[in-house]
């Protein structure tokens, strides 16, 4: 195994997970990487670990650079399992190991793993020394967990985020730098899936991304190099930082985005015609019909789309299962400054458009406008349709 070192005593022991492609729910097409650092100074300290089914990999990596047996610290920067699941393994080798983590953490890591380990809480500012290298914690909670901090290595400059700027990627590379270096391939890869990471798993918590952002710019920390819990480590962080920014204020694309369900096609006609509409105003629009295309790469549209148009048959009196179930997914993601709209096709009394704007209105979101059709649209509706796109579309175009 050749050691990847990210600067002189700094290594990445992780490990690279290629058949992953479902996580918890998130479409993983790529893989995914668990990434753990090693730290060797004076003393040795290991920053996070992998999921348990990878611990003999990890081990593999650390062995070829010292003894686990000599490990000092194990820094636990998030105790979901996909980083603390190899705890046991390393603290049964590492026997003397301090475990260090936020209060939150130890109380998160005790009910996970019942673990008597000798156990040091920190907080922001709080340091650990290991020789001419010194560890600086970051409580970085609800980034992705209470529990969360951020391990920053003062004298190298570089930031162990764990979760924060992450992106689900299986690679033989370690660096953003290296996976677009061929030209004519695609060069945004991590770029694209760093989106789908933030969109899937960090929307929800754009103000607090913000506030941390400031945070970090106040404590006068220079970043030279972030490097995250899963997939490439960011040789240029700013790329990674400015995007987060964008993201978490809810700045977008002038995009229209149509996701719809249907069963005999009559909203799917909706769906297309208000799509007409939109793109001939002049902006660009995408369409998912939810039961064909993957939730969480929809989700990733909809964080850099400005406008979401929902689209539901009536079902039962409600709306279609799928768009109840996307819809939830949503709604707890709470995504940031679009414009809504909603649409369906019903056969009698209907019900899908009242329960998608209810379920709307309970997120905070206020549909702009609304348009039901009774069984199959006639040119009518179909005009209605496509005026709703061009509306949606002019308002997006005007930013
Ligand atoms: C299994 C099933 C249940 C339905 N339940 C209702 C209902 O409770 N209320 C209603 O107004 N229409 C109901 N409909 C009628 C559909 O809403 C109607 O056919 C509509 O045009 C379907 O739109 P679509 O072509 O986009 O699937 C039901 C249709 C099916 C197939
Ligand atoms: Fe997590
Ligand atoms: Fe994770």
């Amino acid at each position: 195994m050749t050691k990847i070192e990210l600067t002189a005593g700094v290594y990445w022991v992780g490990a690279i997970d290629w058949n992953l492609r479902d996580f918890h729910g998130y479409t993983t097409l790529r893989g995914a990487t668990y990434n753990a650092y090693l730290i060797v100074d004076e003393k040795i300290a290991l920053v996070d670990t992998v999921k348990h089914d990878f611990s003999g990999e990890m081990l593999n990596r650390i062995r070829e650079i010292i003894d686990p047996e000599k490990i000092d610290y194990v820094v636990s920067n998030h105790v979901e399992m996909d980083h603390s699941g190899s705890l046991p393994a390393i603290m049964k080798i590492a026997t003397k190991a301090q475990v260090i983590c936020t209060e939150k953490g130890k109380e998160g890591l005790i009910r996970h793993f019942r673990g008597t380990w000798d156990f040091r809480t920190v907080k922001t500012g709080d340091e650990l020394k290991i020789g001419k290298k010194t560890l600086f914690f970051i409580n970085a909670s609800m980034l992705h967990w209470p529990d969360n901090m951020f391990t920053y290595l003062k004298e190298d400059k570089i930031l162990l985020s764990n979760d924060g700027f992450g992106q689900h990627l299986a690679s033989s590379f370690r660096f953003d730098e290296d996976v677009c270096s061929l030209a004519g391939y695609d060069c945004d890869t991590v770029m694209e899936e760093a989106a789908k990471y933030y969109a899937n798993i960090l929307m929800p918590f754009g103000g607090i991304i913000l506030k941390k952002i400031e945070e970090i710019r106040k404590l006068g920390i220079e970043i030279k190099m972030i490097a995250p819990s899963h997939g490439m480590i960011w040789t240029n962080p700013i790329k990674i930082i400015e995007a987060y920014l964008k993201w978490a204020k809810g700045e977008s694309k002038p995009k229209v985005l149509v996701i719809y369900d249907t069963m005999w096609n009559s909203t799917q006609t909706m769906a297309k015609e208000i799509l007409k509409g939109a793109s001939d105003s002049g902006v660009e629009v995408s369409l998912f019909h939810l039961r064909k295309t993957d939730w969480s790469e929809i989700i990733k549209e909809v964080l850099e789309s400005k406008a979401v148009l929902i689209g539901s048959p009536t079902l039962n009196n409600g709306m279609f299962p799928t768009v109840g179930g996307f819809l939830t997914y949503l709604m707890g993601l709470r995504p940031r400054n679009k414009l809504w709209a909603t649409f369906g096709s019903y056969g009698w009394a209907g019900g899908a458009v009242k329960a998608v704007n209810e379920k709307l209105k309970s997120g905070g979101y206020e549909p702009v406008e609304s348009i039901e059709v009774n069984f199959r649209p006639d040119e009518n509706d179909l005009g209605k349709c496509y005026a709703l796109g061009q509306k949606i579309g002019s308002i997006v175009k005007a930013g």
